[in-house]
């Protein structure tokens, strides 16, 4: 007489063991398959007594159910088992914070002009922008500058081929300040933009480029008068590098465009011959600016017994330079990767007034 029980704990725990499905499949092969060990004792019942055979029959069907059944249960174990390591390792951390690659990043430039949209949008600034090759009468005339003006030889101006000086000509545009114009001829007035862009010199040598960026500011209302121009220079200025207390001071200079003109300088120290931005007694100038010249605002059809405006202009490298400790001028443009490692900034840190403007 078969030991039903006996089988039935030896199989079952033979399939409690499996450790894997593979396994478990091999031993439902090994028990129930068409060559199992189970099936060839059903198939020997032909040479029992009827008696034999029915009890037999119903013992070894009891048997193959008890097998069965512990194999199903065993494969929903093995089948959550492996889920559940499968999800664990596929899973994604949602709390971590990012770890970018340091491998592209922001050049100094950009995270610059960006800082500086950021500060001076905050101010009620809007950006605006103007074409590259520039013509001569917004790039010159407009700006007060008519042909034979002295003040055209202090841009050492590139012409485009074929074109020599003359009204009409087409330049590499040597500042932002004809966007100032292309701005008052498209807008009427309050006007209150700011316009970073390149700007082009025929002009190489260690701290200057032949091209350089700019970032120009242009406001025109109907009481617009210097002290609004030093105060929104004073608040951008202490935004931008960080030092609540940094002085300026306005000296009187000469720009065609602008009636009075300004240089602005910053309060600097120079001790130990280290430049400091917002300490000690001595200066250091940082842009040029001014009231925008009656004859600018005519050439743009705004009545200038009307409104009035300021605006300033100054070089995004050296702000740049002074801000982030940046040496060499040439080294903006060599694509240098290992540079741009070194003085590169965050794709993902966005300058802002409330975020912060750079870490
Ligand atoms: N356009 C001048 C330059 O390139 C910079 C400048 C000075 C712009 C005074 C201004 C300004 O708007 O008022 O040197």
């Amino acid at each position: 007489m078969i030991d039903v029980n006996a089988l039935s704990d030896k199989w079952v725990a033979e399939v409690e063991a499996a450790s894997d499905l593979a396994a478990l499949d091999s031993i439902r092969v090994t028990a129930l398959g068409k060559k199992g060990e189970i099936t060839g004792m059903m198939k020997q019942m032909g040479s029992l007594s009827p008696e034999e055979r029915k009890e037999t029959g119903q013992a070894l069907n009891k048997l193959k159910n008890a097998i069965s059944d512990a194999i199903d249960a065993r494969k929903t174990d093995l089948e959550d088992a492996e889920l559940d390591a499968r999800l664990a390792q596929e899973s994604v951390d949602i709390s971590q914070t990012v770890r970018p690659r340091r491998k592209g990043t922001i050049h100094p430039i950009s995270q610059t002009v960006d800082e500086m949209i950021a500060i001076l949008g905050e101010m009620g600034f809007t950006l605006a922008e103007g074409p590259e090759v520039e013509d001569d009468y917004h790039n010159f005339t407009a700006l007060n500058m008519p042909a034979d003006h002295p003040a055209r030889q202090m841009q050492d101006t590139f012409y485009m081929n074929g074109h020599s000086g003359d009204e009409g000509s087409l330049v590499l545009r040597t500042h932002t300040s004809p966007v100032q114009i292309r701005t008052m001829l498209s807008e009427k007035p309050p006007i209150r933009i700011i316009c970073p862009g390149r700007t082009f010199r025929c002009d190489s040598d260690a701290t200057h480029t032949p091209m350089f960026n700019q970032v120009e500011g242009l406001v025109i209302g109907k009481d617009i008068h210097m002290g609004h121009l030093k105060g929104c220079l004073l608040d951008f200025l202490r935004a931008f590098f960080n030092e609540p207390n940094i002085k300026i001071q306005l000296r009187p200079s000469y720009f065609p465009f602008t009636e009075p003109s300004a240089e602005v300088d910053i309060g600097c120290s120079r001790q130990g011959g280290e430049l400091k931005i917002g300490e000690g007694n001595d200066w250091l100038e940082i842009l040029g600016c001014g009231m925008v010249n009656p004859r600018v605002l005519e050439a743009c059809n705004i009545d200038p017994n009307e409104y009035q405006g300021f605006a300033f202009g100054m070089g995004i490298e050296r702000l740049a330079m002074l801000k982030y400790g940046i040496p060499d001028l040439r080294t903006f443009f060599d694509g240098d990767v290992r540079w741009l490692d070194h003085y590169g900034f965050d794709a993902l840190d966005q300058p802002s007034m409330v975020g912060g403007l750079s870490r």
